[in-house]
């Protein structure tokens, strides 16, 4: 068993130094925040994600957190750097964070291997190479070992990971990392440095795709009456295809799939290659978010002083991740069409996040005297709300369900509009005959 220090203490690299220790290697965990420490020393987690606390206090004697550097690497034979790498302004990668990593390095480090986790473009092993060479740090091995975990699912997703990827410049170092992973017992992966940073970016983006292009099969099937979710069904079961990110709803956000788009897009563009697919996954997605609007109008008319309720914040359910989460373009969007937004959601505090809005503490809250709910993230709670109740405090009992999340036949017998996304099978149901004719409706 090895001595593993991380560097980063965010989703990523808590989660993972805290299933290393689970493996049983001792892990020091070193971040930036003050604050963050601590609250990890008192056993508080700084962010919502299931089975990580559990995970952390059985693990407590092999895991230690500190801001000391020197702490961090005395004795270390790994150094695992799961630091941030949010996009510029220009939406490339910003390595900052990386590089005051290898900055921080003592300049008497002893042997070890550099281990990057982070999300880099492609290119950035290299140039951490000869950065730590430049710094006469030749002793430090370098691999690229990308995390393909999920928030809300990552502590699952680390501990039955499908497969390790582990590239290095030098197979002894690939070695060493794939040997603190062989309790793990599943396949590990070998290859590049460039190939396995390329790994990261192409597994996101195909998944990515798959969201866009399930989501635009919804806005077809919206115009020529068919639903998407038998669509889909059907589709999945299809072994060459399966079921798994082929739910149509408002698209993908959080801190991955965007930026890591982003980071695809423009290393290709940076290397002479227009990547359309990329580009069109994108466009796709930033459209799809703003799909809830039209829906709204098409009952309500003009959103000006409408109370709209959001329903769910997260990017999706089991975080409180707000990052590039759908429910801030609706937000916006909502806003600039003049309606008044309340928001419900049971984890994830928006009020530094999202300005000029309520928040609510229940669903009830949220709803009351509501024109239209909007369903924004699928937490399993609001399947059995007591629907029929609700819509009778709302001033309108319209539902626009952008995650096809709630059943559409209850809600409309309990006496709600309900539209989803991409189920023009009967989503006019309960509209009055006077509504414009749904064909039209749906085109806009
Ligand atoms: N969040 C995910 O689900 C996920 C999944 C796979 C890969 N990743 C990748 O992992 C990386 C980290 O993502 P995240 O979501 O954990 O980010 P995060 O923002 O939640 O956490 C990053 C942490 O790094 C700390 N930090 C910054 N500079 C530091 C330094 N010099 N030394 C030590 N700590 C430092 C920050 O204070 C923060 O706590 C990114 O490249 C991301 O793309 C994230």
């Amino acid at each position: 068993m090895a001595r593993i220090a991380f560097f980063g203490a965010g989703y990523a690299g808590l989660v993972s130094g805290v299933c290393m220790a689970e493996l049983g290697h001792t892990v020091v965990i070193r971040d930036v925040v003050p604050e963050r420490i601590e609250a990890l020393e008192r056993g508080e987690i700084p962010f919502f994600e299931p089975e990580l606390e559990e995970l952390i206090a059985r693990n407590r004697e092999r895991l230690s957190f500190t801001l000391s550097v020197e702490d961090a690497v005395a004795g270390s034979e790994f150094l695992f750097v799961c630091v941030g790498t949010p996009p510029t302004p220009s939406g490339d990668a910003d390595l900052s964070n990386v590089w005051s990593v290898i900055e921080s390095l003592p300049a008497d480090l002893g042997p070890a291997v550099l281990v990057m986790k982070s999300t880099v473009p492609v290119g950035t092993g290299e140039k951490v190479r000869a950065a730590l060479d430049a710094r006469g740090l030749g002793q430090v091995g370098y691999a690229s070992c990308p995390e393909f975990l999920s928030e809300g699912t990552a502590v699952r997703d680390f501990m039955h990971s499908d497969r390790v990827v582990v590239g290095s410049f030098d197979d002894v170092d690939g070695d060493g990392v794939e040997a603190l992973h062989e309790p793990l017992g599943v396949p590990v992966v070998r290859m590049d440095v460039a190939s396995a940073e390329m790994v990261k970016l192409a597994a996101n983006a195909y998944l990515a795709t798959r969201v866009s292009f399930i989501n635009e099969i919804a806005n077809v099937c919206e115009l020529v009456g068919a639903d998407v979710e038998q669509v889909a069904r059907g589709m999945g079961l299809d072994k060459r295809i399966g079921t798994h990110y082929l739910r149509a709803g408002l698209g993908y956000g959080g801190s991955c799939f965007p930026k890591d788009m982003s980071f695809l897009k423009l290393l290709a563009g940076n290397s002479g290659y227009h990547f359309h697919l990329v580009t069109a996954v994108m466009e796709v997605n930033e459209l799809q978010m703003r799909r809830p609007v039209a829906k709204l109008e098409k009952h309500l008319g003009s959103l000006r002083g409408k109370r709209i309720a959001l329903l769910g914040l997260a990017f999706k359910p089991n975080t409180d991740d707000l990052r590039e989460a759908p429910s801030r373009v609706l937000t916006s969007r909502l806003l600039a069409e003049g309606a008044e937004v309340v928001a419900w959601d049971p984890v994830a505090d928006a009020s530094g996040v999202l300005r000029g809005i309520d928040f609510a503490e229940t669903v009830a809250d949220a709803v009351l005297g509501a024109d239209a709910a909007v369903v924004v993230t699928e937490w399993p709670e609001l399947r059995d709300l007591p629907w029929a109740e609700l819509g009778e405090t709302m001033r309108t009992p319209l539902v626009v369900d952008g995650r096809n999340h709630l059943d559409a036949a209850t809600l409309r017998a309990a006496g709600f509009a309900y539209e989803g996304m991409g189920r023009a099978a009967s989503p006019f149901a309960s509209l009055p005959e006077t509504q414009e004719p749904e064909r039209k409706l749906l085109s806009e």
